[in-house]
């Protein structure tokens, strides 16, 4: 490639662009082909969504059975690349179901959009005008969307907080608002601008940023579920659980990959309707890190009788209006698949995976380990990677794990051989 400026690329047809790349990525005519496909969504559809689309990236699909979850039965689409993850959360929701299931239950929906306001004369005075002018700035925020409010959503309440920063105090004004089945970015991100100017004028300062926190605190998802010891496999399990948790809960590098399970079962739901998973994963991060210490999502704990009893509770900023779960069709076909009527029931649903995802990643764990399990999965990437075709997969796969050798020169000369014969 000799230079990565392109005047005008945006500008150009989908099949212009992905002409220019084909030629200066070097691309053969199926390699075009392949970037090109964008799978359900049609390509019109596609090139309206983003900018500089030559294409498509196509994820697996499967879908987590046995979810019982507040006594209503789910099937639930997880869009993933990851081997086992589905499985995983099938068996776990499996052993919950023994249990009664997930009961599961959300705050109102509500997000904080945030204004920063600097070189405030009297920060604090400011402050106490800024909260006697609630009214006014609910009434200007609500006005920017009729249409959230015929609802029953739209601006709730206004916080402000005077804060240290390194460029001296600082006026930062939460508003909160009711978003209803929305993410609610554009509303949220339209009335914190709505406010600047009146803001401007209450406090004698100068507004900057207006934007939506991932923070979500006001808008949780929780979900409990108890496991019986003797369907997790007896007391050893619940024991070796408890000290996974432990661990996860005492040491950072432990909570990282222990929350990282937890969000595998969280962001392929969260895919697979098409809402946007940076933000949940922002929101959940950050709300593990609310107090000054990294924390797991979930909590563990044995109950009287010796069963496990997990829950989590984490920000689920997702909606069902708007966004790509409006237009994707495969994000539609997937919210009606799960039979939801509400945002809220969908982020029931996805705490709920998210906990039993957790409790699968952490029962293999306190046990034989997730490579076992992995095995045959990675065997399958492994041979595909060298080169088996579709009837030669299984033969490849099940030869590498008899041999515990789950490497791509094995597979290569296990072929080899099959093709010799
Ligand atoms: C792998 O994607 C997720 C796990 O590492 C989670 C965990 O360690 O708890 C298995």
């Amino acid at each position: 490639m000799n230079t990565s400026e392109i005047p005008g690329f945006y500008r150009k047809t989908l099949d212009e662009r992905l002409e220019i790349v084909k030629t200066a990525g070097n691309l053969t005519a199926e390699e075009a082909a392949v970037v090109a496909n964008t799978g359900s969504l049609e390509a019109a559809m596609a090139d309206r969504m983003i900018e500089n689309v030559v294409g498509g990236m196509t994820l697996p699909m499967g879908i987590a059975v046995n979810f019982l979850i507040n006594g209503k039965d789910y099937l639930i689409p997880m869009a993933i690349e990851e081997p086992s993850v589905v499985a995983a959360a099938s068996n776990a929701a499996k052993m919950a179901r023994s249990g009664g299931g997930f009961h599961a239950e959300t705050t109102d929906p509500v997000m904080i959009g945030q204004v920063q306001i600097v070189d405030v004369p009297d920060p604090e005075g400011a402050k106490v005008r800024v909260l006697e002018a609630r009214e006014r700035l609910l009434e200007v925020c609500n006005e920017r969307d009729p249409v959230l409010v015929k609802f029953g959503g739209g601006a709730r309440d206004v916080e402000a907080r005077v804060i240290e920063t390194l460029r001296g105090p600082m006026l930062i004004v939460h508003i909160s608002v009711d978003c209803r089945d929305a993410m609610g970015a554009n509303a949220v991100n339209t009335m914190a601008e709505a406010v600047a100017p009146l803001l401007e004028e209450l406090t004698g300062g100068r507004v900057y940023l207006r934007i939506i926190s991932n923070l979500a605190v006001k808008r949780l998802s929780r979900a409990r579920a108890t496991f019986p010891a003797e369907a997790l496999g007896g007391d050893e399990v619940v024991d070796g659980i408890l000290q996974a948790y432990a661990f996860a809960a005492a040491d950072p590098y432990r909570c990282s990959t222990h929350n990282k399970g937890v969000m595998n079962g969280i962001d392929a739901v969260v895919i697979a309707t098409g809402n946007d998973w940076r933000a949940i994963e922002a929101g959940a991060h950050s709300y593990a890190a609310m107090g000054g210490h990294y924390k797991p999502l979930t909590v563990w704990e044995a109950d009287e009788n010796g069963d496990l009893v997990g829950s989590i509770e984490v920000p689920m900023a997702v909606g069902l209006v708007g966004g790509a779960t409006a237009t994707h069709p495969t994000a539609k076909a997937n919210v009606k698949l799960l039979g939801i009527k509400t945002a809220s029931e969908l982020a029931q649903v996805i705490a709920s995976v998210g906990l039993a995802q957790n409790l699968a990643a952490l029962r293999a764990l306190a046990t034989e380990g997730i490579q076992r399990g992995h095995m045959s999965l990675h065997a399958r990437n492994i041979a595909v990677m060298a080169g088996a075709e579709i009837d030669e997969v299984d033969e490849v796969v099940e030869r590498l794990v008899a041999e515990k050798v789950i490497r791509v020169d094995r597979a290569q000369e296990i072929l080899a051989e099959m093709r010799g014969k």
